[in-house]
């Protein structure tokens, strides 16, 4: 009964996860830091139907977190990026949300929550399913796993001291959150020329590589030990100029090699 599950488990995972690379191809900053994902173990599926009273037939239909997919975004801002791309999908069909981004729970946790509807295609035929998508931030994501390992340690009796330094985390981590985002800008500037060098660096060294193929190995050096002047120097600018004039001498062997 779960098989269909996994399947969706994997494949929300790995569209999540193309989503990230998308961006990063782009140079630009990915909402989505990270995804995990996990089908609900049967011990914690039979809890859930004892402590909510649910029929064992009421099973698929009542417990909306049998597929759990986490969604770790930098920032809050993100949060609410990824929602956007989550409704825009046809492959995943909204059910419900909970904002206890706004509407923060009393134990202090954070996230954004969406019910979605997700077909699997089985040996049966298609299958449509519920999974449960939780969207947070790295920061929250933090609070929740050790609030978690907590309540686990305590099963539900958490004595107040305790409570009550959780509450105080949860506020120090909501200031942390402002404080990250209030920084947003410049950090997704650095992020973002740091991935544009990397991706500028792989390009060059891939021309160099193909230029060893064209001309002699003296001509090739000479470009070679000039990059590395240039890489030292650490100035975008240049390593980009660099680049441009690269691609030019690349282009005229390339047309000599063809004559
Ligand atoms: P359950 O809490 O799973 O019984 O479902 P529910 O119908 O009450 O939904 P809710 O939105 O409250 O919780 C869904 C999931 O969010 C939970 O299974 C947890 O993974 C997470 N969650 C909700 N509240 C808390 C919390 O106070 N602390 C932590 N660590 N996680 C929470
Ligand atoms: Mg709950």
């Amino acid at each position: 009964m779960l098989l269909p599950y996994e399947l969706a488990v994997k494949e929300l995972t790995i569209k999540f996860q193309h989503m990230i690379k998308e961006y990063k191809r782009q140079n630009a900053h990915s909402p989505i830091e990270q995804v995990s994902g996990r089908v609900k173990s049967v011990s914690s599926i039979l809890e859930k139907l004892q402590r909510k009273n649910i029929p064992i037939e009421k099973m698929e239909e009542e417990i909306e977190d049998i597929a759990g997919i986490r969604i770790i975004c930098q920032f809050e801002e993100d949060i609410d990026i990824v929602a956007g791309l989550v409704k825009q999908r046809s492959d995943m069909q909204i059910k419900s949300e909970k904002d206890y981004l706004t509407h923060m729970k009393e134990s202090g946790y954070r996230s954004y929550h969406l019910i979605i509807y997700y077909t699997v295609e089985t040996s049966e035929g298609p299958k449509k399913l519920q999974a449960e998508l939780q969207i947070r931030t790295m920061a929250m994501d933090f609070w929740a796993t050790i609030e978690h390992s907590l309540q686990y340690k305590y099963k539900g009796d958490m004595p107040p001291h305790v409570a009550e330094r959780l509450t105080r985390a949860a506020d120090a981590i909501n200031a942390l959150d402002h404080e990250m985002s209030s920084v947003r800008g410049e950090i997704i500037d650095a992020q973002n020329s740091s991935r544009l060098q990397s991706n500028i660096v792989r390009d060059i060294l891939m021309c160099i590589e193909n230029l060893y193929k064209v001309t002699s190995t003296r001509e090739v050096r000479k470009i070679q030990d000039e990059f590395l002047r240039v890489f030292a120097a650490n100035d975008l600018a240049r390593l980009e100029r660099f680049h441009r004039e690269l691609d030019i001498i690349a282009e005229g062997y390339r047309i000599q090699a063809l004559k």
